[in-house]
């Protein structure tokens, strides 16, 4: 699930959680993953991935990750993120564009404080993305850190937070007859200016 705190009454966070509570309410499994594409500079390649977004803080969209992970490297040399989700039960897509940023230290301990401690030993074991001779390695780094975990463990600096706020949302919304609805809202001069796409 996503936390919602202090709800934006902009128009396109009013259009995404009216779908999300829908979305909910038809069951939607893994509500809160998101798919996000970052450049990789060096190698001049586009990669996705999913990850579970945590908070929308007002319009800050907020997930955690490893900031030495090669997401955190190439959200470093280019800022800028695509995002998308679907929701298959209510047949929906929802497309962003946005800058992205690291969350205040503040934040990233308040949420790692809330967090089971097996979800923290796996944060701080794991150099996230990086090549292991085998899994029994993931294992033994877990179980040691496990073992060493207090309610004082503080978080490692090389994990946190990141956020971002949308600067264009796409809503699409499936339809039978692929009369498929398409509604777009771009930031522009301070203002969410509205149009929709051909299907
Ligand atoms: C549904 C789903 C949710 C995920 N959530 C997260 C997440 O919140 N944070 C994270 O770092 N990785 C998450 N992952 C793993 C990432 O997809 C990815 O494998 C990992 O972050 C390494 O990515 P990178 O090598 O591009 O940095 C999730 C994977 C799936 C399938």
């Amino acid at each position: 699930m996503i936390k919602f705190l202090n709800p934006s009454i902009e128009k396109p966070y009013i259009h995404f959680q009216s779908l999300y509570q829908e979305a909910k309410e038809n069951g939607q499994k893994g509500i809160e993953a998101i798919c996000v594409s970052s450049y990789n500079q060096a190698k001049k390649e586009v990669e996705a991935r999913y990850v579970n977004l945590k908070y929308i803080a007002h319009n800050e969209w907020i997930f955690f990750s490893n900031y030495l992970s090669p997401k955190a490297n190439q959200f470093e040399s280019h800022d800028k993120v695509s995002v998308v989700i679907y929701w298959a039960s209510i047949n929906t897509q929802i497309r962003m564009k946005s800058k992205i940023f690291k969350t205040s230290h503040e934040f990233s301990d308040e949420h790692f404080h809330g967090r089971a401690k097996e979800k923290n030993a796996l944060a701080i074991s794991s150099r996230q993305s990086m090549t292991i001779n085998s899994f029994d390695e993931v294992e033994k780094n877990f179980h040691d850190t496990l073992k060493t975990m207090t309610p004082e463990t503080m978080r490692p600096d090389f994990w946190g937070g990141y956020s971002f706020t949308p600067y264009y949302f796409e809503f699409w919304k499936g339809h039978e007859n692929r009369l498929n609805k398409r509604h777009v809202y771009e930031r522009q001069d301070n203002e969410w200016v509205e149009r929709l796409l051909q299907p």
